[in-house]
């Protein structure tokens, strides 16, 4: 059977090229995207007189005729149909003849391709954007449940300062708030409409680009045809922000991880979300916290992926660009798993305070908090510091916790110290007192809950 491109060839493809060739059994996702945007084009051409009103309600009844039986899973697409483009145009062809044969004026793969792609990308972002609200909500839920119950807040892995844990999880709240801003705006860049581009220059027949958008819910038309044929910018952007989003899903999914450990347990993670041992029969391995942070290699590696394919690509199209679908395929729908995972797995998760809270006593968590009342009795910070470090050494050596040094020991430390120099040393104390702006006292996460709800309701 010849291809709908074959004029001028003498011969068919071998099969092993044909094979290499063919993009029908990834791209035929795209078979709504692309079934609407042909829609579109032929309301269009009729409009502008290209073709006739019998025309055009023909090739539509029949491209949502051949939706519905894609949808049904009625239609068995070959390698001979090389990709979703030709599928559906050969389908309509073969049913309209020469009617069907007129769809395709004034239009290229090339625009064709870049339409349905960003069709498809603006849908997806939007499924994105969906369950990233529902982690979002699950995080502001938590966040009120624990928003003034305390726990150690690290640097380096080390005991830094108490903090709440509804504040350490408004800490996520923040990335994947940003998160979405990035998802908004890589939809602003994606809102364009490259249909009517054609091949790459435009074309003599008299369209209206602006009608597709509108038809097609585009905001803007693209600007210049040669650009809008081998732009996949808004690709790569979508794999960039997913990138970044995927990244902080992996560093939850590690704070998970350690904190269901036996060393930690300050979680124990919903038995749904874990796995057993073939051999150890008391394990329970948070197998799906750690799937999360494994998939984080396969975004990165789509993002390094495309990328590379672009790299060097003269103008206009090139099927170099072919290679972009799977690896945004991929990244669509880890990327939304991942998600929804995470926000599952969260929202089934309980904290055990009582363990959490064992680990306050060491550290010295409130060593900066003695520096700092220092500071109000006129003691410069820096020899603020130096005291506090001396005392933090001579309760080491002596094995007491800060707060329960006597002003004998104070003094031993240094003659300027005594007792009615330290303020509340108290977890709930430190804690409380950080109300600066974007501090960890209870009233000041809940400001943060607060403003984090008002965001996520105008949405
Ligand atoms: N399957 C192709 C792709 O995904 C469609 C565009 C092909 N255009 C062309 N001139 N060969 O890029």
């Amino acid at each position: 059977m010849a291809n709908l491109w074959s004029g001028r060839f003498e011969k068919g493809m071998d099969k092993i090229v044909e094979d290499f060739n063919a993009s029908i059994f990834f791209d035929k996702r795209l078979y709504e995207c692309d079934i609407e945007g042909s829609i579109a084009h032929i309301t269009m051409l009729c409009e502008q007189g290209i073709v006739t009103a019998d025309e055009k309600s023909k090739i539509i009844s029949e491209l949502n005729n051949i939706k519905e039986e894609v949808k049904r899973g009625e239609i068995e697409f070959s390698v001979h149909d090389e990709d979703i483009h030709m599928a559906i145009e050969g389908i309509l062809i073969k049913r309209l003849g020469d009617t069907g044969k007129k769809l395709h004026t004034a239009r290229s793969r090339n625009d064709q391709v870049a339409v349905d792609t960003r069709l498809y990308v603006k849908k997806e972002i939007k499924n994105i954007l969906d369950v990233l609200n529902y982690l979002e909500n699950v995080l502001l839920e938590k966040s009120e449940k624990y928003y003034d119950k305390i726990m150690v807040g690290f640097t380096h892995m080390q005991h830094a300062q108490p903090v709440t844990i509804g504040f350490h999880l408004m800490a996520y709240f923040q990335m994947f708030k940003r998160d979405m801003e990035r998802f908004i705006q890589c939809f602003d860049r994606t809102d364009y409409n490259p249909l009517g581009s054609c091949a790459l220059a435009g074309t003599t027949i008299p369209i209206d680009r602006y009608r597709t958008a509108e038809l097609l819910g585009f905001k803007n038309v693209t600007e210049n045809a040669m650009d809008s044929v081998s732009d996949r910018d808004y690709i790569l952007e979508l794999m960039s922000v997913g990138s970044i989003c995927m990244m902080h899903i992996s560093r939850m999914a590690e704070e998970f991880v350690y904190w269901n450990s036996q060393e930690f347990s300050y979680i124990s993670i919903d038995d749904g979300f874990c796995t057993g041992s073939s051999i150890m029969p008391q394990k329970k391995n948070p197998d799906m916290a750690e799937l999360l942070r494994g998939k984080v290699g396969r975004i990165y590696g789509n993002l390094i992926q495309l990328l590379t394919v672009m790299k060097a690509t003269p103008l206009a199209y090139n099927k170099d660009f072919q290679e972009d679908k799977e690896s945004l395929f991929d990244t669509i729908d880890t990327l939304k798993n991942s998600i929804l995972i995470l926000a599952k797995m969260l929202e089934k998760t309980e904290f055990i305070v009582e363990n959490i809270q064992k680990h306050l006593n060491s550290g010295f968590l409130n060593a900066t908090d003695i520096a700092e009342n220092f500071v109000k009795i006129n003691i410069p910070f820096r020899e603020a510091h130096e005291l506090v470090g001396k005392m933090v050494k001579y309760s080491e050596n002596n094995h007491k916790q800060l707060e329960e040094l006597t002003d004998e020991d104070l003094q031993k430390i240094d003659m300027r110290l005594n007792k009615a120099m330290l303020p509340d040393l108290s977890m709930e104390g430190c804690v409380n007192g950080r109300v600066s702006y974007g501090g960890t006292a209870p009233s000041e996460v809940q400001r943060q809950i607060n403003k984090g709800k008002e965001w996520i309701e105008k949405i």
